[in-house]
């Protein structure tokens, strides 16, 4: 297949080119587009058979179910059918986080083919901030389902150059419109359980939540990831080809255990690297280092975090050793996805 690439600028949209892309998507194309927290690979949420093709471009398991992104909130009643109370509840929270980077978990509209939700009779909903997104949307006239713009497993993208490397060849349109400013992905938030549950942590956090809504739990993914309420969570995640290892701890102590590390991988004969953060690379002098960013700017490792992941790729490393983050804030999303990329190799330098 012959993917057509177009650049548009968020600030300055092309009216035309989203015209375009916006009847392609409505009559079947699958059009990867940008969006705050990472790219999507978009298909006409009502047409099964083009929803279908998302799960074939990505390699998608069949039983993984997609979000379904909508550009106002009327268009809220065309994917989901809420019970007075879930009506409230959602208003609430869309008011407060919408458009922007939380997914809604409710019960399912008639009109969403089953191949959306995997069969399941509840659909995650969001309306995205980013202004491509939207006005996309908007002209395909359609609720657009769409994951993450990546082949499933590898890390999601948040630069049109990471989707063109998955999917260049396997969609049709791809739309550059420079970087997502999130970089990880929405908050998924189940509204159908009582207390509402956090399903996957994103930049929306529990405590954002609680301002809105008193009771509201977090699935606890360290523990849970073997029986995850979310069907994506099951997966390996998120992940280079490299094997990933996390370690918490005091800077020092991190430090010297994964100088100890790489030596060793070094001694089997494996390319090492670290992904560390702007004030504590100075560790590792003479090592291959990847920095999240400033330690101290939690947003700003958020928006790193995949490309970093991607780039263990491009440099060929077997392994990586990773500094934990903190897991305040935005940190929570973080850790989750790496200690998914890590295959849930986390290891406490102190209790060693
Ligand atoms: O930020 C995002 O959410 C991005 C952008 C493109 O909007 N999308 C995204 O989609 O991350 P995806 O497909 O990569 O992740 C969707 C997650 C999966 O973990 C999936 O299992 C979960 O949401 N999910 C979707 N529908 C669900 C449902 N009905 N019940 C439980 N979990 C659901
Ligand atoms: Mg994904």
């Amino acid at each position: 297949m012959k993917t057509e690439i177009f650049k548009i600028n968020p600030f300055d949209i092309d009216e035309e080119i989203i015209k375009y892309c916006g009847e392609k998507l409505r009559n079947g194309s699958l059009v990867c587009f940008p969006t705050e927290t990472v790219y999507g690979l978009g298909a006409n949420a009502f047409n099964a058979e083009a929803v279908n093709n998302i799960f074939k471009a990505k390699g998608r398991p069949q039983d993984n179910p997609l979000i379904v992104h909508i550009s106002s909130f009327d268009m809220i009643n065309s994917v989901t059918q809420c019970t007075p109370s879930e009506k409230l509840l959602m208003d609430k929270l869309a008011e407060r986080f919408w458009p922007g980077p939380l997914t809604m978990i409710a019960e399912k509209s008639p009109e969403i083919p089953e191949n959306v939700t995997c069969g399941l009779k509840s659909v995650g909903v969001r309306y995205p901030s980013h202004k491509i997104a939207v006005k996309l949307i908007e002209s395909s006239g359609v609720p657009v389902a769409a994951p993450s713009a990546n082949i499933s497993g590898k890390p999601s993208p948040t630069k049109a150059s990471h989707v063109i490397e998955d999917l260049d060849g396997r969609v049709d349109i791809i739309i550059d419109g420079g970087d997502s400013s999130v970089g990880v992905e929405s908050t998924v938030l189940d509204i159908t359980s009582f207390p509402p549950c956090i399903l996957r942590p994103g930049y929306v956090t529990q405590q954002d939540i609680s301002e809105i809504i008193l009771d509201v739990s977090e699935f606890v993914w360290k523990k849970d990831v073997e029986k995850p309420r979310s069907p994506g969570m099951k997966y390996k995640h998120y992940s280079p080809k490299a094997t990933v290892t996390l370690f918490k701890g005091n800077e020092q102590d991190v430090s010297r255990r994964i100088l100890n590390e790489i030596n060793r991988a070094k001694q089997q004969g494996l390319k090492a690297g670290v992904l560390a953060t702007d004030q504590t690379i100075c560790y590792y002098i003479d090592n291959i280092t990847l920095s999240l960013g400033n330690k101290g700017n939690l947003s700003e490792q958020a928006t790193r975090l995949y490309d970093c992941l991607r780039k263990c790729d491009e440099m060929g490393l077997d392994v990586v050793f990773a500094e934990a983050v903190s897991e305040n804030g935005v940190g929570d999303a973080i850790m989750n996805r790496l200690y998914r990329a890590a295959g849930g190799r986390l290891i406490d330098v102190r209790s060693n």
